[in-house]
């Protein structure tokens, strides 16, 4: 026979099982599902520490929680990645700004101790053609966009510290949702031209050991000398590889920051921006010089891009290798009329081809 459970000893077990589970009752958990228990622990609270502090310490790691919105990664309350993108961030445009300050700095210098690049024997007056109508349109549309997009873009950027004290911040919030607009719709528009204009110079900016003997003179900027060069010589080539690859990360960047539905996370944002921020820098800097060096700088060199013609001295100072091959294929240099009066002359014959002779 098994002990016999008194009415008295039956009174304490009942007692002891009800304090028991009292106590034992935050801590079921455990010994149900201890894993999940686990997970849902509150945080220890050592007396000085708020207790909820760990919770938001989980929280600010990226650690999911839930949430009744809908869309990628909305469960995360914070991202902890947006901390080190604003740390990120205020050196890229720093340093971006002094970029392009230097570089403006150096033409300035360039103009004030050496001077103008100057044409030897002056201007002949015979031209030969260097850019064709349809690369000009290419190149000034290309350029116009350009401009457009780094002076919105600098806008906002720089418009808090530097807008916003001349202007007021009504007149800039104004400005800035506009310039927003412009540049966010332009840039797409620019990523087709700018292919279209990469595509187009593509051959010619090939390197050669003919641009490496190039840069090992500088160009032949702080000598005089004469430095071999064909169609585009190594400064312009380094230009248009500078495009080439900025381009590309200022496009592809912009893309991913243009559209967010596309599916990119808070990180792939973030990291688009500093893309999209230091290589838009890099490049505005790098047309400073290009602009500097593509008007002012050099004499004789804007009206390549307007007129699509060279003097045939500027052709021989600059491109000497290039201006042989024109004449070895048997160009003739003409004035710019005889050019002209050359392009009228098909015209005119159409149109009288088309011109009903009167009786
Ligand atoms: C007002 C601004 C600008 C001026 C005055 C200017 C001027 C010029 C000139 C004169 C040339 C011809 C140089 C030569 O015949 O050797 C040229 C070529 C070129 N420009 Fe510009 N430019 C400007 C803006 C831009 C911008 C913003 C870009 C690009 C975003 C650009 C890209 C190019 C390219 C790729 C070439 C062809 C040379 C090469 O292949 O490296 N230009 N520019």
């Amino acid at each position: 026979m098994g002990p016999r459970l008194n009415k008295k000893k039956a009174g304490w077990i009942a007692l002891f099982a009800i304090i028991a589970s009292i106590f034992l009752a935050p801590f079921s958990g455990y010994l149900l599902l201890p894993d999940q228990a686990m997970a849902q622990a509150p945080p220890a609270f050592d007396g000085d520490e708020n207790p909820r502090s760990n919770f938001w310490r989980a929280v600010r790691e990226g650690n999911s929680g839930y949430t009744a919105v809908r869309g990628d990664e909305a469960n995360v309350l914070i991202q902890n990645g947006g901390e080190n993108w604003r740390q990120l961030k205020q050196p890229v445009a720093q340093y971006g700004g002094w970029f392009i300050g230097a570089v403006a700095l150096a033409c300035l210098l360039f103009l004030l101790l050496k001077g103008r690049l100057r044409l030897e024997n002056g201007e002949s007056g015979m031209t030969v053609e260097r850019w064709t109508t349809f690369e000009r349109t290419l190149h000034w549309v290309n350029a116009t966009l350009f401009i457009i997009l780094g002076v919105t873009g600098l806008s906002l950027a720089y418009g808090r510290v530097v807008l916003i004290p001349i202007i007021g911040k009504d007149v800039f919030a104004a400005y800035a949702g506009l310039a927003k607009v412009v540049h966010d719709y332009l840039g797409p528009v620019f990523g087709v031209v700018l292919t279209v204009l990469l595509l187009r110079w593509l051959w010619m900016n090939i390197p050669s050991m003919t641009d490496v003997r190039w840069f090992l003179k500088g160009g032949g900027m702080f000598t005089n000398e004469h430095v071999a060069a064909g169609k585009t010589n190594g400064g312009e080539k380094a230009w248009y590889w500078l495009l080439f690859f900025g381009g590309i990360a200022v496009v592809a960047s912009g893309v991913v920051l243009d559209f967010p539905n596309l599916g990119a996370t808070r990180g792939d944002m973030q990291l688009a921006n500093l893309i999209h921020t230091g290589s838009a820098l890099i490049l505005v800097g790098a047309a400073v010089g290009h602009i500097f060096i593509g008007s002012i700088g050099s004499e004789g060199s804007l009206r390549a891009m307007t007129t699509g013609r060279v003097d045939v001295e500027w052709a021989r100072q600059h491109h000497d290798l290039w201006y042989q091959e024109l004449l070895d294929q048997g160009v003739k240099p003409q004035t710019d009329s005889e050019a002209q009066a050359a392009r009228d002359k098909p015209d005119k014959e159409a149109h009288s081809a088309h011109t009903p002779h009167s009786a």
